[in-house]
């Protein structure tokens, strides 16, 4: 019998997806007698925070469609926050555009971008693997770089900045983000910067926004960041994040996604709002993290890892200079599972991710069997 005529899906330009690699491992560490402590992905495990929970059951009674570009009330805590958090100037509701977590935005942007064949999409060589992916959607070449002012400008479209890193950790600094805006905007490359971790620096250079000023010079043009309300206020399940800059891509990007229906529901715009005009949970959460950080910092360090970089995020990035996945192997061994530095590219083939993002509770546990 003939098959039916299939359209060939999109997925036939990605890679294999990564995570299902480590499922031996992730079997081997769930068999230990006190249970798997997972340090692979960086998922939210804390509870979300009061004042966003009241505010999501306050908004349960909406039957009527949300807008896509988000309510007034959104787009304002949206403006307001940038203000404050990253120093952006002049900001206004025409700046801000609410998206379903950062994840979606980073995958369809170039689509949405309208990029396609013969378009190049630059990235950092170490990095979460979404910006290929979304090259890779679009038909993109994907470019990975070391120094983005080293790029080869000819069909570049898109420059991915991610400051502070997954997976490493590292912060770029004021000069570094300028030089890097300063080049795309003379070779007219649309700079995207994913700051989702911005708010979580530890130690060394602060993190700075690519629209502080005295990076971009206090005009948005040519530069949108990306934020995400997963890590600092545990929203990974709401899927709540922002991207704000150029008012004129994000004024098209919203007319496309009003076209798609892309909006966010609108108890979670409600959540958002309330979860952005808050500082005391995001310190409250900070310091959580800071304890679990060091803990674990340390226990690695005794066990004879080198940490390189590190200094913001809610990673680890660690390495034993042997190949990832015998560290992986090890560390499985004993019940702690990992992220294998690969699965962000090649460069990280001799380092794994370790995230601390697991409990008091499993990061103890993760501690004593490590030490
Ligand atoms: C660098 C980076 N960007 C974006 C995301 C996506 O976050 P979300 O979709 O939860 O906003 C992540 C998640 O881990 C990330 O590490």
């Amino acid at each position: 019998m003939s098959q039916p005529a299939r359209p060939r899906s999109a997925l036939s330009r990605l890679p294999a997806f990564p995570w299902d690699r480590l499922e031996p491992y992730k079997a081997t560490a769930a068999a230990h007698p006190d249970g798997i402590v997972d340090l692979s992905v960086g998922t939210p495990v804390d509870p979300v925070p009061e004042v966003i929970r009241r505010a999501l059951a306050g908004a349960a009674d909406r039957p009527g469609y949300p807008v896509v570009r988000g309510t007034a009330g959104l787009r304002d805590a949206m403006v307001a926050w940038s203000g404050r958090r990253l120093g952006a100037r002049g900001l206004t509701h025409g700046h801000v555009l609410p998206v379903i977590g950062s994840k979606e935005f980073v995958a369809w942007l170039p689509t949405q971008l309208g990029l396609g064949a013969g378009d190049r999409v630059a990235f950092p060589r170490l990095a979460y693997p979404t910006y290929e992916v979304g090259a890779r959607l679009a038909g993109c070449e994907p470019v990975p770089y070391d120094d983005p002012a080293a790029l080869d400008p000819a069909g570049l479209r898109l420059l991915w900045l991610n400051s502070p890193s997954n997976p490493t950790g590292r912060v770029l600094g004021i000069a570094e983000l300028r030089s890097a805006v300063a080049w795309a905007r003379r070779h007219g490359v649309l700079v995207v910067s994913d700051e989702c971790y911005l708010e979580l620096g530890w130690e060394g250079t602060e993190p700075v926004s690519a629209l502080h000023p005295e990076v971009c010079g206090g005009e948005p043009d040519g530069v949108i960041a990306v934020h995400s309300l997963s890590k600092r206020s545990n929203l990974a399940g709401y899927r709540a994040a922002f991207a704000v800059g150029d008012a004129a891509v994000l004024g098209e990007l919203l007319t496309l996604r009003r076209h798609g229906g892309m909006m966010l529901p609108a108890p979670v715009q409600e959540a958002m709002a309330a979860a952005l005009g808050d500082d005391a949970h995001v310190a409250e959460q900070r310091a959580r993290y800071a304890a679990r950080r060091s803990a674990l910092r340390a226990a690695l360090l005794a066990r004879g890892f080198r940490i390189e970089h590190s200094e913001a995020s809610l990673y680890l990035w660690a390495t034993r200079d042997e190949p990832c996945w015998d560290t992986v192997a090890d560390l499985s061994k004993l019940g702690v599972l990992v992220a294998p530095g690969e699965f962000y590219g090649r460069a990280g083939e001799r380092c794994v991710r370790v995230a601390f993002t697991a409990t008091d509770e499993r990061v103890a546990e993760a501690v004593r069997r490590l030490s």
